[in-house]
């Protein structure tokens, strides 16, 4: 018998329409997008692509679907540093800002859409110097320095697909995704400032080095003045060979389905994934999403996407959405609490700033360290809010739109994945009303379900969120592994894309992602949502942040533990653990009750901010810990486990 579908317990009732004065100047505020997708959501794309990008040579054949294998727009060409450079600065707009960059120590720079374009051509002759041409793979491990979006723009105009590393990740993961990728060439840095001191970049690279056969050179760039070995012949400093290259290097002709990139994703424990992106399609979608999704009055705004570059967020909505669409950015280097916890709204203010995208986890950090920190800064410049990587709860987007938004601004909760490249699920903010928790519908042109486990679609209730239509900036494959590709995404529901999250569905046919389904709990054969009990936990008062697992039950299967960190000033005592687990009972029933609350400092979380559900599993469960590499901070798990062991549970 199939087993019952994701239990639907959390009702948020509060409903938020565009705000009037943000109306009045949006790009969009009718549904017409929507029925024209609806109705041929071909030339619907068709039509994207030929207003945002210009292509060398016009496509013919728009979609090409092989199930699960997509080509779009065939036969066109076109350059992705073409169309984010030189396109501006031939339409008179090369003076204009292309990025404020803020390193964390408070340097700066300015840079205008003819500087980065000088940038990028003579670092492509750089690289064509270093041997690399069309086709051949460059890995690029940088800190949030303007270098990095010059490498990977001329990595695009020579042709060379990129694959950039985060840099917070160790020699191992280098070493896993350069050996996977065959990269001929790295592109880092001595180091970074992150928290006030120099993290290393470059003496990671060089243990890597003894395990990647594929490099031949390695491109560093002076950052961190820290100390360095350069391998003669090998290594080269940045400045010494952009002091020769010249600034002529016109851009590759690339075909629409050329790979422009790989970015690799880690499931839990499984070998990385390069997720693979190909030219035109990506483009366009990744053009139409920061330009309708944040509605870009480029002449005007600041735009500000708060992630890092080396994940597929700052790949589409730092480097390449906003520059394809002309727009004025902000990149800041370092971490939100260097020097003091209002760095961020010190920037919006100090540049205006009238977009912010970022994570819920963050903002999470912020309801933390209180309102006061915003309130030191005049925010006004605000006009739309955005949000990516988790289902943002309820008292989050709440705090998010009044301290943040000072309740004048459209928040725009966007659902994707590193796999779809660019958003997918969200609202165009001069048109659907939002409710807190939900990334309301999908954008037009983008076609989805949820489903029960037969993979039956419903009309209410809670299930698995699959695509049934491809859409431009899909993944084409996994880098070496087409089999891999069908099974992980095509094979759970024949002829639907499931990439893993659970989802609901509300009567307005509004979506509430509910987290990874490999988290859902099974209690007493209630199949409950990580993401609704971690909301209602969140919303006592008390609680700033919430894990919630299922940990193994002789007598339910699993029972529900909910680790909380309490707000800075607030005292643990046992009647406040006992009340807060009332709360959830309160707020989304009895059997949702967790049987025991366990207040702890912190939480494990991804480098990208992820909670690790997994590791606070096994240490209720007393497994050893498995991999703990991608982990941002190591030492949290011990104290959990600690916190863990003396903790009463009840029933
Ligand atoms: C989760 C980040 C709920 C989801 C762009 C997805 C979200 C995974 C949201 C992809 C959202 C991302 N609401 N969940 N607005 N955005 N997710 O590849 O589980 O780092 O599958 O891409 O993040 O994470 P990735």
């Amino acid at each position: 018998m199939a087993e019952p579908t994701i239990e639907d317990y959390l009702v948020e009732d509060r409903i938020f329409p565009p705000p009037t004065d943000f109306v009045a100047n949006a790009l969009v505020t009718d549904r017409s997008m929507y029925h024209e997708a609806e109705a041929d959501f071909e030339a619907f794309w068709a039509r994207q692509a030929r207003e945002l990008i210009t292509w060398f040579d016009d496509f013919g054949t728009v979609l090409e679907w092989d199930l699960p294998f997509a080509k779009w727009f065939i036969g066109g060409t076109l350059n992705v540093s073409y169309n984010c450079l030189d396109r501006h600065v031939e339409a008179g707009r090369g003076d204009k800002v292309a990025y404020y960059w803020e390193g964390e120590p408070g340097d700066t720079r300015a840079i205008t859409y003819r500087e980065l374009y000088e940038e990028v051509c003579r670092f492509a002759n750089v690289l064509k110097g270093l041997g690399v041409s069309r086709g051949d793979r460059v890995a690029i491990y940088m800190p949030m320095i303007p270098e990095l979006p010059v490498a990977m723009l001329a990595c695009t105009r020579i042709g060379a697909p990129h694959s950039v590393i985060f840099g917070g990740f160790s020699p191992d993961s280098i070493v896993d995704r350069v050996n996977d990728a065959e990269a001929k060439v790295i592109i880092t840095a001595d180091g970074g400032f992150r928290r006030g001191s120099v993290s290393p970049l470059k003496p990671n690279v060089d243990v890597a080095l003894d395990q990647t056969p594929s490099v031949e050179h390695v491109v560093v760039v002076r950052r961190g003045d820290n100390d360095v070995s350069m391998a003669e012949g090998r290594d080269h400093w940045y400045h010494d060979l952009m002091a020769h290259a010249s600034t002529e290097c016109p851009p590759e002709r690339m075909d629409s389905e050329d790979l422009l990139y790989l970015l690799y994703t880690s499931g839990t424990t499984a070998k990385p994934k390069g997720i693979m992106h190909t030219t035109g399609g990506y483009l366009t979608q990744v053009a139409f999403t920061h330009k309708y999704v944040f509605d870009l009055h480029p002449d005007t705004d600041v735009y500000w996407c708060a992630a890092d570059i080396g994940w597929v967020t700052g790949h589409s909505y730092i480097v390449y959405g906003p520059l394809a669409n002309g727009a004025t950015s902000v990149i800041y280097e370092g971490t939100p609490d260097t020097p003091g916890r209002d760095r961020l709204w010190s920037i919006v203010e100090k540049y205006g700033v009238t977009q912010l995208y970022t994570a819920p986890t963050a903002i999470r950090t912020f309801m933390k360290w209180g309102h006061e920190e915003p309130q030191k800064h005049d925010l006004s410049s605000l006009r739309l809010l955005g949000t990516v990587g988790e289902p943002i709860n309820p008292e989050a987007w709440m705090w998010y739109h009044r301290y943040i938004g000072g309740e004048r601004c459209p928040i725009v909760d966007t659902w994707w994945q590193t796999e779809t490249g660019a958003q997918m699920v969200t609202s165009l903010p001069g048109v659907i009303p939002t409710k807190p928790g939900s990334a309301t519908i999908p954008l037009p042109g983008i076609f989805g379900e949820v489903v029960d486990d037969n993979g039956n679609p419903i009309e209410r209730g809670g299930g698995y969120w699959t695509l049934t239509k491809p859409w431009p900036s899909m993944l084409r494959g996994i880098w070496g592994d087409p089999e891999r590709y069908k099974q992980t995404y095509w094979s759970r529901f024949p002829g639907r894309y499931f990439a893993g999250d659970g989802a609901k569905i509300d009567e307005d046919g509004y979506i509430w992602f509910l987290g990874r389904v490999d988290d859902v709990m099974n209690v007493s054969g209630h199949r409950i949502s990580t993401t609704e009990v971690e909301s209602a936990l969140v919303d006592h008062p008390a609680v700033a942040e919430a894990a919630v697992v299922g940990a193994s039950d002789p007598v339910t299967g699993q029972a529900i533990v909910g680790y909380v960190i309490l707000k800075g000033r607030v005292e643990q005592t046992p009647e406040l653990v006992e009340e807060i687990r009332q709360h959830v009972a309160k707020k989304i029933g009895p059997t949702a009750r967790p049987k025991a609350v366990i207040p702890v400092p912190d939480l494990p979380k991804t480098r990208s901010g992820k909670i690790m559900r997994r590791l606070l599993r096994d240490v209720l469960e007393g497994r050893d810990l498995g991999d703990t590499t991608t982990l941002a901070d190591a030492g949290v798990v011990e104290e959990i486990r600690r916190r863990a062991a003396e903790s009463p549970q009840e029933d």
